[in-house]
């Protein structure tokens, strides 16, 4: 069975639905910060060509049924702000990844700690989920602390896994399982 489709997901300042092609206009707007992809194993988009191959590869992940990629809309103003990916789903073991961006204007205002907690809230409920998982460079402040506070436990560090921007990298390894979720 394929990842069950996310439809939409509200929170309090936020609408998380799939991405779309109108969304890419504002998602290079995020991507195209350095400081955004600083940490992820992608450069910053220099165009929209960047990001149509970009949406190219999500739409591939949700048409193998292995993810979805969500855009974080805030409800203010109608603007996508960042996006969720959900990954990796292995459906014998009821498991996924979660990968998040948010654009640099608007950090450390709580926003995706919103949109987690409502992912989270979805997946071990409506979708029934055993664990989700999320990788985090160690030097990535924001993303560590945001996964401890959302409930995620640090299970372990693996040494020098990924290469990306020419460089040798550890990751720090985060897990959340439906019962550490309601437990919370
Ligand atoms: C990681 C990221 C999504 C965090 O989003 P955010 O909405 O700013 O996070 P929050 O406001 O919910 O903050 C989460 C916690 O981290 C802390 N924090 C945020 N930025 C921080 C920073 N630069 N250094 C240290 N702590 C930071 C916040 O104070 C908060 O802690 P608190 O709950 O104890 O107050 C955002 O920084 C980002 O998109 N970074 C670039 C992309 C990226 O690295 N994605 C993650 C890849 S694993």
């Amino acid at each position: 069975m394929p990842l069950e489709p996310i439809v939409e997901l509200q929170s309090q300042r936020l609408k998380l639905r799939p991405v779309a092609e109108r969304d890419l206009q504002d998602l290079l707007e995020i991507n195209g910060d350095p400081e955004v992809t600083r940490f992820l194993p992608y450069p910053a988009w220099q165009s929209l060509d960047d990001g149509a191959g970009w949406l190219g590869r999500m739409e591939a992940l949700a048409a193998a049924g292995t993810g979805q990629q969500l855009v974080l809309v805030r409800k203010a103003d109608s603007k996508v702000v960042g996006t969720l990916l959900l990954f990796r789903f292995d459906e014998p073991s009821g498991r996924v990844e979660m990968g998040f961006v948010l654009g640099r204007p608007w950090w450390r205002q709580g926003l995706m700690a919103e949109a987690v907690e409502a992912v989270c809230a979805h997946v071990f409920s409506a979708m029934s989920l055993r664990r989700v998982e999320a990788e985090v460079n160690p030097a990535n402040a924001a993303s560590n602390r945001l996964l401890k506070r959302a409930g995620f436990t640090h299970e372990g560090t693996l040494r020098k896994r990924w290469v990306a921007k020419g460089e040798a990298y550890d990751t720090h390894f985060y897990g959340c399982l439906a019962e550490d979720w309601a437990a919370r």
